[in-house]
């Protein structure tokens, strides 16, 4: 799968803090039942590469690794069987060693000289962050404007009440989001209903 690939299979990809690995699978397993397959697991908690591992066992997920800031992070990311990369950022080491790889990475931009660099690189598609911080849509519209060829995730501040605007502007490939993966026990009826809620957000 391209990144281009998972960013089209799903309107909403989950950002998902796993602060107790007994929640990854359970977790996983809703988000996937309700129809959000994509799952971005951040690497800001000590079982986040487990929990990789344990969500990447539950059948149709397709789970990558967020908040992977150097090369050393992306290593272990790959090692635990991560099927693509999301960086807040991009840095050109970091961009070179996700090439180089061959692993679908999706870094953030957060303006022309960002989007820019990734160009360099032979990047087109990134998340767009932190979204509403960063000026929401009219900023991305803007953004947009001169990078035709470019395509977007944005994340940070995404909601249930703003996903379909953003998912409305064509560059626009899906939204990023933690309000489908809250923290804590996991209540998989109720992850359930937030994934099939963000799912129909794409008719
Ligand atoms: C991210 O890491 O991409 C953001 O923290 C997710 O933002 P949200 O919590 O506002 O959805």
């Amino acid at each position: 799968m391209t990144i281009a690939d998972i960013m089209q299979t799903a309107p909403v990809i989950p950002v998902i803090v796993v602060d107790d690995l007994e929640h990854a699978k359970p977790l996983a397993r809703a988000l996937v039942a309700g129809g959000l397959p994509i799952l971005e697991v951040t690497l800001r908690t000590p079982v986040a590469l487990d929990a990789i591992r344990a969500m990447s066992e539950v059948e149709g997920a397709i789970v990558g690794a967020g908040t992977v800031t150097n090369e050393r992070e992306l290593a272990s990311a790959v090692d635990a069987g991560s099927r693509f990369i999301v960086s807040p950022g991009l840095t050109k080491p970091l961009g070179k060693a996700a090439i180089r790889d061959d692993i679908p990475f999706l870094p953030g931009i957060a303006n022309a000289g960002d989007i820019m660099r990734g160009l360099d690189l032979g990047l087109t598609h990134f998340k767009f962050f932190p979204a509403m911080a960063a000026g929401g849509l009219p900023a991305l519209k803007a953004l947009a404007a001169p990078f035709g060829q470019c395509r977007f995730c944005p994340t940070g501040g995404v909601s249930l009440d703003n996903a379909a605007e953003w998912l409305a502007f064509d560059p626009v490939l899906c939204v990023g989001g933690s309000w489908v993966a809250p923290r804590g026990a996991v209540d998989e009826a109720k992850v359930e209903q937030l994934a099939r809620e963000a799912c129909a957000l794409r008719g």
